[in-house]
């Protein structure tokens, strides 16, 4: 693609108007919607659950690329599978078998995705890397919208590049946290090619705009 995919994340969406404030992003060009899954464990808040994912399915084409941030999240994998999930994100930090848990979600023909926390090098993923379709770079920690981007993420996507180019692989990177015009570039220029942003397309005004901004100046 000529410019990085956007991935909006509901978590910063209102609630109680959600299927107009997806209907807009998907309106705007949106590539994936962003599902947030919570569970008061692994990250302090919680959010939502497979019933959500349900309901999204109904109302929308785009594919749901849902981010576990759930402790040992093989418990659910099947049930957000059977839920309608497009792509599912597990944790490395959340579980003591992440190869195990990525052959689950591969088993359910769901597309898989491999997540590390700020605080965990690229490195340790390198031998799940051949079985991932998505590989998710937090750009903040984990458990709230609206946080500011972790600039020395950037070497690890950066170095993740270098490994998928040395490699041939041809998963998407993602950045998820801190994304707006500014740092959507940057990490872009880094290597990224999805952006998930949840405060910086639904607060304030204009979701659409904000979504064709992260288009522009990310066009080669
Ligand atoms: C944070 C979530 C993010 C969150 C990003 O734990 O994983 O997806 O929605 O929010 P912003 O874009 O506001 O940083
Ligand atoms: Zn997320």
């Amino acid at each position: 693609d000529m410019s990085i995919k956007v991935a909006p994340s509901i978590l910063s969406a209102d609630y109680l108007n959600l299927q107009d404030d997806v209907a807009l992003v998907e309106a705007a060009g949106a590539d994936m919607l962003h599902v947030d899954v919570m569970d008061g464990m692994f990250v302090p808040s919680i959010s939502y659950g497979p019933g959500w994912v349900k309901a999204l399915k109904q109302v929308t084409n785009l594919p749901l690329d849902v981010h576990l941030m759930v402790e040992e999240p093989e418990r659910y994998v099947d049930e957000f599978a059977q839920a309608g999930s497009d792509i599912i994100g597990v944790q490395y930090e959340a579980t003591q078998h992440i190869h195990r848990a990525l052959q689950m979600i591969k088993n359910n023909g769901v597309k898989a995705e491999v997540v590390i926390n700020p605080g965990t090098a690229v490195e340790l993923i390198e031998p799940v890397l051949d079985m991932v379709d998505q590989v998710l770079i937090m750009t903040v920690n984990p458990g709230f919208g609206g946080q500011k981007f972790l600039p020395s993420m950037l070497k690890k996507i950066e170095k993740l590049a270098q490994i998928k180019r040395d490699n041939g692989y041809t998963f998407d990177i993602q950045i998820d946290g801190g994304a707006n015009d500014e740092t959507t570039k940057l990490a872009y220029e880094a290597g990224a090619t999805v952006a998930v942003a949840g405060s910086y397309v639904y607060d304030k005004v204009d979701p659409a705009a904000k979504i064709a901004r992260l288009k522009e100046v990310t066009a080669d």
